[in-house]
């Protein structure tokens, strides 16, 4: 087996790294990917008054759900608190600090051109082994290279909602909502949003629906399920998920998924040109219709968008 499917982000077994930093641990559930350092996922835990100082990345993408407690956040000047459910997605150059404002607030975290794991191991692996070296001005230029972040005082800032920023996605945003027989997907972080590597999808999926994939196809598959449980087959192993589990598949892996109870999940993979899809198919069903009775002309419809689903159905 490549790697695990299954990931429980609450037990301890499933971290990859745990690090405790005082006033926050962290815990790794999935390293950084290829050339654009995909899928980093971990959970940041914070003590109450934990701070992040005001910052802003030089590149790399940063998707925080927030999945429990609470947060006062300072972005483009602007100051504003969040809570547990939101989904905050923060771009290169956008500047942005964090004040904690409840203990045990979890910073569910999705990272992209960032390795934020690989920066904690470097400083880490530092500070436990060579702490005479950072009064050392030669070994601190080449440990800090050029930094990736641009940090700065948090400026005077302006109160407003939370829902006047476009980074702030609450549970009932939504770019675009489709529905059909047993799911209810809703966009809630765009392609031109991740520099074209993903789409983010919440949806709401009832007991019963069936999704395979049978056909070994390149995307990886993510998912983050907050409601409800699946059960998942992946090349021959089965096993159920559930609330605060991480589905996740390599590519060429075939799997089938059986919803066993109404779940509420996000897509995190996003590989698929979804949004572009749904779009299209709609103007399928208004203008030529008749290829819906056309498999091979659907299988390739569906493969422009390297959307691989090859059944979707209600089950018994
Ligand atoms: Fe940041």
């Amino acid at each position: 087996m490549y790697e695990k499917y299954l990931i429980h982000m609450n037990d301890p077994k499933d971290w990859l790294r745990h690090w405790d930093e005082g006033t926050q641990v962290v815990n790794d559930f999935i390293l950084p990917r290829g050339p654009k350092e995909k899928d980093e996922m971990s959970d940041t835990i914070y003590h109450k008054d934990a701070t992040v100082p005001y910052h802003q990345h030089r590149k790399g993408f940063e998707t925080f759900e927030i999945a429990a407690g609470s947060v006062e956040c300072f972005m483009r000047g602007k100051r504003f608190v969040a809570h547990a459910g939101d989904i905050i997605h923060i771009m290169p150059w956008t500047p942005h600090g964090f004040h904690f404002l409840e203990e045990g607030t979890i910073w569910r975290e999705l990272f992209q051109e960032i390795d934020m794991s690989g920066g904690i191991w470097e400083k880490n692996t530092v500070n436990q082994n060579f702490p005479q070296y950072k009064e050392d001005p030669e070994f601190m230029r080449i440990y800090r290279g050029d930094p990736l972040n641009l940090t700065r005082e948090t400026p005077v800032c302006i109160d407003v909602d939370k829902r006047e920023m476009h980074e702030v996605r609450t549970p009932d945003f939504s770019y675009a909502t489709w529905q059909g027989d047993g799911y209810e997907i809703r966009l809630k972080v765009g392609k031109w949003e991740t520099n074209g590597v993903k789409e983010i999808w919440h949806a709401s999926l009832k007991k019963g629906l069936v999704v395979e994939y049978a056909f070994p196809h390149c995307n990886w598959e993510l998912y983050y399920i907050k409601e409800g449980s699946l059960e998942v087959e992946v090349m021959g192993e089965r096993f159920v998920a559930g609330p605060d589990c991480l589905v996740h598949i390599p590519n060429f892996h075939p799997h089938t998924i059986r919803v066993l109870e109404d779940t509420k999940l996000y897509d995190y993979g996003g590989e698929t040109d979804l949004m572009a899809m749904m779009e299209d198919l709609e103007s399928v069903r208004k203008y030529h219709s008749e290829w819906l009775e056309d498999p091979d002309r659907m299988t390739a419809f569906r493969h422009k968008y390297k959307c691989f689903v090859t059944g979707i159905y209600m089950g018994k």
